[in-house]
């Protein structure tokens, strides 16, 4: 496994092995133990869209890895004026050790990977978010000792997140329930290729139904970065798909409640939920640095 563009080129065994490796080192953080293992390595992060916790949580890891995290705002590097993919990749490649890119096209991301020698890492594209989707696991394995045979159900957009979901869960063995309206469909070839991999996914317009007895309630904000344009527009199509008590009511009594954040409270979740007892949204949060250490050790750790 050279690179992670889609939660797709994980397999069971290695999705198991990060969490181990993500446990250990939240553990070792907590006890304030430091391992260099990425001394004198660099991780160019490039970023084509905003971001907070991908962007700390990596350039944290790096730095108490005993490496270096470049953050590279797209337009103030050459490629932000035209310079091709392929050489922007074939150049990082002979100073840095792993590329971690935001991108709004997910060909961009696919690309970067082609043209490089080194690991690249999708920090969110417009089709996946496969590091949000480590920290979720690892979350979940947190809460209920286990990733296999839970009912994961996820209210709202059918959107990037949710296509690395759909894609984590059917790996590991967890039922998926998506509640969206209908044009808010996660990617159709995504369903296809879980489904082919024995994912148990279903699809409905129906949010209680997807809720009945949940382990999880996920949801994402309605409007993801590039879709402003549609502000009004998925206001009013996702505004029955919340994540509120009332909902929270139809999943079993001990379920939990994730969301990768920026949140709109009000918008697809309510203040209530997102502060209650069902909630673990920021421990969630705090995953992201550890299952993207394991991730970043997994990837650039041997070379
Ligand atoms: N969840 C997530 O990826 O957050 P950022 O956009 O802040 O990185
Ligand atoms: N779906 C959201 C996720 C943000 C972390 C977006 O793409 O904007």
């Amino acid at each position: 496994m050279k690179d992670l563009i889609s939660m797709a080129d994980l397999s069971n065994e290695d999705i198991h092995e990060l969490l181990d490796s993500a446990q250990d080192l939240k553990e070792k953080r907590a006890r304030g133990k430091i391992n260099e293992f990425l001394k004198n390595k660099s991780l160019a992060m490039i970023f084509e869209k905003p971001s907070t916790r991908t962007r700390v949580s990596f350039e944290v890891a790096m730095s108490e890895l005993g490496g270096h995290g470049l953050y590279l705002n797209y337009k103030d590097i050459q490629l932000g004026r035209g310079e091709p993919i392929s050489d922007t990749a074939e150049v990082l490649s002979r100073y840095v050790h792993g590329i971690a890119g935001r991108v709004n096209s997910h060909d961009t991301i696919s690309e970067i990977a082609k043209y490089s020698t080194i690991p690249v890492i999708n920090a969110l594209s417009d089709l996946e978010h496969p590091c949000q989707i480590l920290a979720d696991l690892l979350t979940i394995q947190e809460y209920r000792n286990r990733i296999k045979n839970l009912k994961f159900t996820w209210v709202g957009d059918g959107n990037n997140v949710c296509n690395s979901v759909i894609l984590g869960c059917a790996i590991v063995g967890m039922n998926i329930a998506i509640a969206c309206p209908e044009g808010y469909e996660p990617n159709n070839d995504i369903v296809k290729q879980a489904k082919k991999i024995g994912g148990n996914v279903s699809i409905t317009h129906d949010p209680a139904e997807a809720a009945d007895n949940a382990d999880i309630l996920y949801t994402d904000v309605w409007i993801s970065m590039g879709d402003e344009e549609e502000r009004e527009k998925r206001l009013n199509d996702l505004g029955d798909y919340q994540i509120n008590s009332r909902l929270v009511d139809l999943a079993k009594h001990d379920a939990i409640v994730m969301h990768c954040l920026p949140a709109h409270r009000g918008e697809e979740i309510t203040e209530d939920v997102l502060n209650g007892p069902h909630s673990v949204i920021f421990d969630q949060a705090e995953n992201r640095l550890h299952a993207q250490k394991a991730l970043i050790l997994k990837l650039m750790g041997q070379k």
